[in-house]
């Protein structure tokens, strides 16, 4: 079976249950990614649902005060991610008629939207194959493949986004990319990984050679 099936099986069977996977609303999706970076899905469950129950829209969300959008972000830290969101949904409501831009090209413009949530947006919300590449799947295919290459440096940076682009399920690209995070955050786990009922143990790597400690490899700054 190809990768993008043994994983999307895997998924249809284990996945979270999360408010944000309810919908392709691409407003939502966006809320959601820049909430999850460098935070636990459990943390920013909660900030998600205070979020769009009191800017059910992007207009809701631009017209809002600066004071009281970093005032409901307390406690998610990285600051400037609010206040990017904010400027953002402002742009979005203003100068786009609030319609989302809909291609990977266009979203990534915007700003406080990188590689990585452009990729989600896109692929979840208009289906376009782009691969994301967080801490979940740098862990994932570097045990896979037994890739030592540091995922902190330029040349690991191209080469995990290049085999992640080449595994991706182009008929379902987005559950494609949340099976692959979710398969990391809860069974190749960073540490007690699960290898004992893991549906790739047959042919990953790192369990063959005995290396899933060692892997990913971060080169010290
Ligand atoms: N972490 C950040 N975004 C996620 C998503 N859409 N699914 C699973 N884990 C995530």
């Amino acid at each position: 079976m190809k990768f993008h099936n043994k994983l999307i099986y895997w998924y249809l069977q284990n996945k979270r249950t999360l408010p944000w996977r309810q919908t392709k609303n691409p407003y939502f999706i966006w809320l959601s990614e820049i909430m999850l970076q460098q935070t636990r899905v459990t943390q920013g469950l909660g900030y998600y649902l205070k979020f769009t129950e009191a800017f059910p829209t992007v207009f809701n969300l631009a017209k809002a005060n600066e004071s009281t959008v970093l005032k409901m972000w307390q406690g998610l830290g990285y600051y400037s991610r609010a206040r990017n969101l904010h400027y953002t949904a402002k742009y979005i409501a203003n100068e786009l008629n609030g319609k989302f831009p809909s291609t990977f090209l266009e979203i990534i413009k915007l700003k406080g939207i990188g590689d990585y949530t452009a990729s989600a947006i896109a692929s979840i919300c208009f289906n376009e194959p782009t691969a994301v590449v967080d801490g979940n799947v740098y862990r994932v295919l570097s045990r896979y493949f037994g890739i030592s290459t540091p995922i902190n440096s330029t040349t690991g940076i191209k080469e995990f986004k290049a085999i992640a682009q080449s595994l991706i399920d182009k008929s379902q690209p987005g559950t494609y990319n949340q099976a692959i995070m979710d398969f990391g955050a809860l069974h190749c786990k960073p540490q007690n990984p699960l290898c004992d009922s893991c549906p790739f143990a047959n042919s990953c790597v790192a369990f063959e050679k005995n290396l899933v400690k060692e892997l990913p490899v971060k080169k010290k700054k």
